[in-house]
């Protein structure tokens, strides 16, 4: 069976989708200048559908929602470079793909995009988004009225900050994907995010959630789940710079759900800390300091005082030399938890053919999750490198630099 999504076919690119058993590899791949970012993208993606276990149909039929969504830069030349400074992933490319993996589960596979990439401005790149997940919500029966209700806050005429909307797709089985929105509390100023994030809160109905939240640094994104959810969310992301183990242990907000303990080694093990098995005493942990840690407070019953739901985030690609290494942690962290480490492996080859030790940030993020009511997830974030990667780091692991002091 092939499924090619309509998607114009390249006999011999690496990994190619057309799974006919015809034998024949042509040896002449046509020119580079035929691939666009939407092409190379959606091919990414049907080979994970593949990997993640979902019918052809289902695949078809989400790499043509990827297609849609992304709009015109879709058929953008992949040799120009990225359509704008796109802050969804660090070579720019507006496309993001991630597993979420829990035990004895099939994973689900999820990707992230940016809908307004390309649009000449910050507002109209919001106004696409908009549009995009309204077009979305027509499509497949879902209300967006969560959404427009907040719209005067997230979009207003002269937006800041470095995106507007990105969308996320759950791709479940079915061909309908359930849709989460992301939105940037610093849109009316820095200085006035967390005025924002609490007035959104409220205007939802969350009027405790504000209290409930952690100290952070700053507030990165605001999040809301919309369509076929059992339980619609709300989530808050905190960035806190500079964080150690033990600060990160203290961040859930959660009733139940992993301890201290547990995310304290999480955290650990992610950023390569305890590679030198010394036990790493109160005050003298190693700080994440080249890029923030996050965390996401996810808030379901508007009556309730505490969070449902928690994640820590390690942007593990700025802590390790090279993929191979980001893998290794991410796998010690899948075994503890007994997760089926296949789908993350089969999932970065079916992203590119590269071998991992020659790049880093393919594998973005790691991150520990809790739902209340459900088995603790890991979810993994992986790149799409659609135009570049970032070479290995060289010398000691980056992850292995001491606090100065104290
Ligand atoms: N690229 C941004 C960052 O690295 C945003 C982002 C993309 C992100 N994927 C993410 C943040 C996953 C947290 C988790 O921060």
């Amino acid at each position: 069976m092939s499924v090619d999504a309509g998607l114009p076919h390249r006999p011999g690119a690496p990994g190619r989708l057309d799974t006919r058993p015809s034998g024949r590899v042509s040896s002449c791949p046509p020119p580079r200048d035929a691939e666009t970012l939407g092409g190379h993208t959606a091919r990414q993606l049907l080979r994970l559908c593949e990997t993640a276990g979902l019918s052809g149909p289902d695949s078809a039929s989400y790499a043509r929602t990827l297609l849609t969504a992304l709009g015109p830069v879709g058929e953008r030349p992949l040799d120009l470079p990225s359509p704008d400074d796109s802050f969804l992933s660090d070579d720019h490319t507006p496309v993001e793909f991630s597993l979420a993996l829990t035990p004895g589960a099939a994973p689900t596979l999820r990707v992230v995009l940016e809908p307004g990439c390309g649009a000449p401005d910050l507002a109209r790149n919001g106004h696409t988004g908009l549009e995009a997940v309204r077009a979305m919500g027509r499509r497949w029966g879902f209300d967006t009225g969560r959404l427009d209700q907040l719209e005067d806050l997230f979009f207003p005429s002269d937006p800041q900050g470095p995106f507007a909307l990105w969308c996320a797709l759950e791709m479940v089985p079915g061909g309908i994907p359930r849709v989460k929105v992301y939105l940037n509390p610093a849109a009316s100023g820095q200085e006035r995010s967390a005025a924002t994030v609490r007035k959104a809160l409220r205007r939802l109905g969350h009027r405790r959630a504000f209290a409930a939240l952690p100290e952070g640094d700053r507030h990165l994104f605001f999040a809301l789940d919309l369509g076929e959810w059992d339980e619609p969310r709300v989530k808050v992301y905190l960035a806190h710079h500079d964080m150690s183990a033990a600060e990160a242990a203290r961040l859930s907000r959660v009733d139940g759900g992993p301890g201290p303990a547990e995310i304290a080694s999480f955290f650990r093990t992610m950023a390569g800390h305890d590679a030198d098995g010394t036990e790493p005493r109160e005050g003298r942990d190693p700080r994440l300091d080249l890029r923030p840690v996050q965390s996401c407070h996810a808030f379901t019953e508007t009556a309730a005082e505490r969070p449902s739901g928690f994640t820590l985030y390690i942007p593990v690609r700025d802590y390790a030399r090279h993929d191979g290494e980001a893998l290794d942690r991410a796998l010690a962290v899948l075994g503890r938890y007994g997760i089926d480490p296949a789908p993350l492996l089969s999932s970065l080859s079916a992203v590119t053919p590269r071998r991992l030790r020659d790049g880093v940030g393919l594998v973005a993020y790691v991150g520990l999750a809790h739902q209340v009511g459900r088995p603790t997830r890991v979810t993994t974030y992986i790149s799409s490198e659609a135009y570049a990667v970032r070479p290995p780091a060289v010398g000691a692991a980056p992850s292995r630099r001491r606090p100065t002091a104290g």
